[in-house]
């Protein structure tokens, strides 16, 4: 069973996918840190952002990144070792990563990963194109979306910066807005709705009512689908 959560950058669809999975007791696909985890890579191994577009499907192979689920959430490594959140989310790996996600191999390559992990297991997995590209035939579709203040505020809290500064507020819009220009805009697997997503707009919720509205979403889609998962 899939539930697939799409949405703009700081809509909130990780932290939500990951509470929604726990609920449900599936695992938690976490597609962005995919192509974090090759940004990581590429950028550790000093290959510059200028050569990323032309690489063949050997050169993503390469760059030594797997995955599996542990404990139900997606742990990315690299050569066989778990590489840490801390390092997936750092400003740099933000920077450049959709730079890496619009390259046509580094796509291909992560369409077959992300079915891989899912053949065998139930899964909430969240992206740009999990709805559209990656699981068309998905149970759910879930459509996150919030104002870019909003989306803004709420980044600045979870990195722990002052978020009441209206420039710093301005400035972490923009950037926000320009890395969803480019995920739209790119030629491949765009950001965009599916026509059959339900869309949440949560700017006005409480993190708590919008991981309810979409377990209730994904319960009705399941028909009588699983209860609680045991605490
Ligand atoms: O958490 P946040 O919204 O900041 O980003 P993320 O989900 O970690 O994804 C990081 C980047 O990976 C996005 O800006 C996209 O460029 C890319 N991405 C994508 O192209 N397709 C996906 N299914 C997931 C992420």
């Amino acid at each position: 069973m899939i539930v697939a959560i799409d949405g703009p950058a700081g809509s909130g669809k990780s932290s939500t996918a990951r509470a929604v999975a726990e609920r449900l007791g599936f695992q938690h696909l976490d597609s962005g840190a995919l192509y974090r985890a090759l940004t990581l890579a590429a950028l550790s191994a000093s290959i510059p952002e200028e050569r990323w577009e032309s690489f063949k499907a050997g050169d993503v192979a390469g760059l030594g990144v797997t995955a599996e689920f542990r404990d139900g959430a997606l742990c990315t490594l690299r050569d066989g070792r778990a590489i840490e959140d801390e390092a997936l989310r750092a400003d740099e790996i933000t920077a450049c990563v959709s730079a890496m996600a619009r390259v046509p191999a580094v796509r291909k390559w992560l369409l077959s990963r992300q079915r891989d992990l899912a053949r065998d297991a139930d899964v909430v997995v969240d992206g740009r194109d999990i709805g559209t590209v990656v699981f068309p035939e998905a149970d759910l579709k879930v459509y996150l979306d919030a104002r870019p203040e909003v989306r803004a505020e709420r980044r600045l809290l979870q990195r722990g910066e002052p978020a009441s500064a209206g420039r710093q507020v301005r400035r972490e819009a923009a950037r926000l807005q320009a890395r969803d220009r480019t995920d739209a805009g790119r030629a491949i697997a765009p950001l965009r709705r599916a026509p059959d997503a339900v869309l949440l707009d949560t700017s006005d919720l409480t993190f708590e009512e919008q991981v309810d509205a979409i377990v209730a979403l994904a319960r009705a889609a399941l028909g009588n689908g699983p209860g609680e998962a045991p605490s």
